[in-house]
């Protein structure tokens, strides 16, 4: 049996679960993000972390991604779904669709992105599949289950808060990126660090600096996508959540 658990960033307050308790976890890393809240999906409660906090106060750069992977790990979280929102950037992706990525580039900087270092020694975590094939492939599968088309691709881990210019966007467009972020980095890292499966689920909320027509708030388009594409995102996590309930590995 593993144990699936989510951490959830600015789409959280959007999602509107209902949370069965919290657990304050201590790590050796400092506090994480928010207590370990116990999710109810599909009637089963799922470990659950606020990213950015429950009040969403806490930028991509400042969250503790250590403590917040730690903690999700003492609750006996095995498998691990992070839900993000991205800017798009392929021309076929758009505005309100669901991704699960393939791949990442990483282009943060400053971020504790080791569990490694001093007793533990230093760890080269093999890396070159970021995401794990079957956890996505589960993801994929609820969204076919459900009528709802999952884009893969590759997303680009950028350091934020701010959003990026359009030379950078081009930049990562030549790399490969098919999707922008902040969050994705270092969380994926530390979950292969404990031997965690983790995929990430992405919502499209925006386009990309230089892409999409021009003059559209990125604001305005987040207001616009952010409700309803959670709403999606939530029909996913049930089915996920049921599907692995059907097969006792939850
Ligand atoms: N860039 C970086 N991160 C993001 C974006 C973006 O355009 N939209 C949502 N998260």
């Amino acid at each position: 049996m593993s144990k699936l658990g989510l951490i959830v960033g600015s789409g959280l307050i959007a999602l509107d679960i209902d949370v069965a308790a919290r657990a304050q976890t201590h790590t050796p890393y400092g506090p994480p993000s928010s207590p370990v809240l116990s999710v109810v999906i599909a009637g089963h409660r799922i470990p659950c972390i606020a990213r950015h906090g429950e009040a969403h106060a806490i930028a991509p750069h400042e969250v503790n991604y250590r403590a917040n992977v730690w903690a999700l790990y003492q609750h006996g979280v095995r498998r691990l779904v992070g839900v993000n929102v991205v800017g798009t950037i392929a021309a076929d992706f758009r505005p309100g669709e669901l991704a699960v990525p393939e791949q990442l580039i990483d282009y943060t900087w400053g971020r504790e992105s080791t569990f490694g270092g001093g007793e533990r020694g230093v760890l080269h975590a093999e890396f070159a599949e970021p995401f794990s094939a079957e956890l996505a492939a589960e993801l994929v599968a609820a969204g076919g289950t459900l009528g709802i088309a999952m884009r893969r691709g590759v997303y680009g881990v950028t350091q934020g808060p701010r959003l990026e210019t359009v030379a950078e966007i081009d930049r990562l467009e030549r790399d490969g990126c098919t999707m922008v972020g902040m969050t994705a980095m270092p969380e994926a890292v530390l979950a292969r660090e404990l031997g965690i499966d983790y995929a990430v689920l992405a919502l499209g909320v925006n386009h990309a600096a230089g892409r999409g027509p021009r003059g559209e708030s990125v604001h305005a388009q987040i207001e616009s996508h952010l409700k309803e594409g959670m709403t999606r995102v939530a029909r996913i996590l049930e089915t996920l959540v049921q599907d692995a309930a059907s097969r006792a590995a939850l």
